[in-house]
């Protein structure tokens, strides 16, 4: 049996799990962080639903047999490109008695072989060897009709844009590019316009609910309050020029900001901020020195695919970052560092001290993974009591309002249909 057809289907005619409590998205009940039941269902109406899940990039799998592990929710799998090119994702528990196949986080493999028993798989996730199959001894083996072809991995979607790969446990998503929409794909093109050179990971776990970090990458105005260092050191002030939009279900979110100079010393938007440190200056100022990637003075780009990707531009530092949930309260934060396949050594050079910016120890973001554990102690009880967004006003213009909530507030609805959540009183 495929992993497809053991997949229970949603009942959507069920009572909601919990009561939601406004259809606007403007109060999220905190027990939609807390609950193991809460994030049970996301595992099936989401990661196992209408969506498609980022795993990997190409350019991390680039030869034959290249393979990466993954996840797609919380189910393990691996990405993998065959001998001909093609990509594949398959779920990386064995067929056999269900032990974790492949080990490794990347590498090389013509076959995938499980430590247990020795089963053996190839890059597209076929069986291709089993030990004493005819028996030992005249015992054990397995039956003459035992079909190699009826036990391999389970398979999922596969579909790539621009290097980037995405997987669907679902037969009923609609083609990627119809998932993702403009201007979302724009958004993509534009960092895998040229060929990219993958610079290394880092990953980082979070004792906090996976959504918390897709609220705080749909949420621009935290990062001048919140990172003292982009405050004191003007990488980004509130009143600068932003742009931004989202799919037309409202799901995925991308905005950029401009900056009026490569090193933004202007600090005139963070004046009223005790964050904004005058008597701070830089050891070593060439953390902040660079030169654009692109001709457009986007200096910080973040694009928040649903339901686990962040793409980032930060100056010169590029990064996809995975969000791997692991339990309601817990998830694995993956980044994958990369450059163009062209940099000069210069290049290189800057992307990977920017990286210091970034990741579990980010000058400019460290902060969110702590602010999401300060939530995420603070809300074991009460759990009928909401976060309350109606920052910029609850009729901002979403393509337009790129300060205020509204965009949380869009993925909260997009979540709540998905998760088959009504408002409380049965209202639309
Ligand atoms: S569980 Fe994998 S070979 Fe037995
Ligand atoms: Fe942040």
């Amino acid at each position: 049996m495929s992993d497809l057809e053991s997949v229970p289907m949603l009942q959507l005619s069920e009572a909601p799990l919990i009561p939601w409590p406004s259809a606007d998205g403007s109060r999220v009940p905190f027990e939609v962080f807390t609950r193991p039941d809460v994030f049970a269902r996301e595992q099936e109406a989401i990661f196992r639903g209408p969506v498609w899940s980022y795993v990997a990039l190409e350019a991390e799998i680039p030869e034959p047999n290249d393979f990466k592990t993954s996840f797609v929710g919380d189910t393990p799998v691996i990405v993998s490109r065959a001998e001909d090119g093609s990509l594949h994702v398959f779920v990386n528990r064995c067929a056999h008695r269900g032990s974790t196949v492949q080990r490794q986080t990347c590498g090389n493999a013509r076959q995938h072989r499980c430590v247990y028993h020795q089963w053996a798989y190839n890059a597209r996730g076929e069986l291709v060897g089993v030990p004493y199959r005819r028996g030992v001894a005249g015992m054990g083996g397995y039956a003459a009709d035992f079909d190699l072809r009826a036990h391999g991995l389970a398979k999922l979607r596969v579909a790539s844009h621009k290097g980037v790969i995405f997987a669907t446990f679902s037969p009923d998503t609609a083609p990627l590019e119809d998932y993702l929409e403009e201007p979302l794909l724009a958004a993509i093109d534009r960092l895998f316009s040229r060929p990219i050179r993958v610079l290394g990971h880092m990953r980082q776990r979070v004792r906090g609910n996976w959504k918390l970090y897709s609220e705080n990458t749909r949420d621009p105005y935290h990062a001048a309050l919140l990172h003292g260092f982009h405050a004191t050191f003007g990488l980004y002030r509130t009143n600068q020029k932003r742009k931004g939009g989202t799919d037309s279900a409202r799901a995925h979110s991308t905005g950029v900001t401009y900056g009026d100079d490569w090193r933004q010393a202007g600090r005139s938007g963070n004046i009223e901020q005790d964050k904004f440190v005058t008597n701070y200056s830089l050891a070593d100022p060439s953390l902040l020195e660079g030169r654009p990637d692109f001709n457009d003075g986007v200096t910080v780009s973040i694009t928040s695919i649903f339901p686990c990707l962040v793409i980032q531009q930060i100056m010169n530092t590029l990064a996809t970052r995975h969000i791997r949930p692991k339990a309601a309260d817990d998830f694995e934060l993956y980044w994958t560092y990369f450059g163009y396949a062209d940099d000069d050594e210069a290049m290189t050079a800057t992307r990977l001290k920017q990286a210091n910016l970034v990741g579990p120890a980010g000058l400019i973001s460290m902060e969110d993974s702590e602010a999401i554990e300060l939530i995420q102690r603070a809300i074991v009880r009460d759990g009928q009591e909401n976060s309350f967004l109606e920052f910029g006003g609850l009729q901002a213009d979403l393509d337009k309002d790129r300060q205020g909530e509204a965009t949380i507030r869009a993925y909260w609805r997009y979540y709540a249909g998905l998760m088959g959540l009504a408002p409380a009183g049965g209202g639309a």
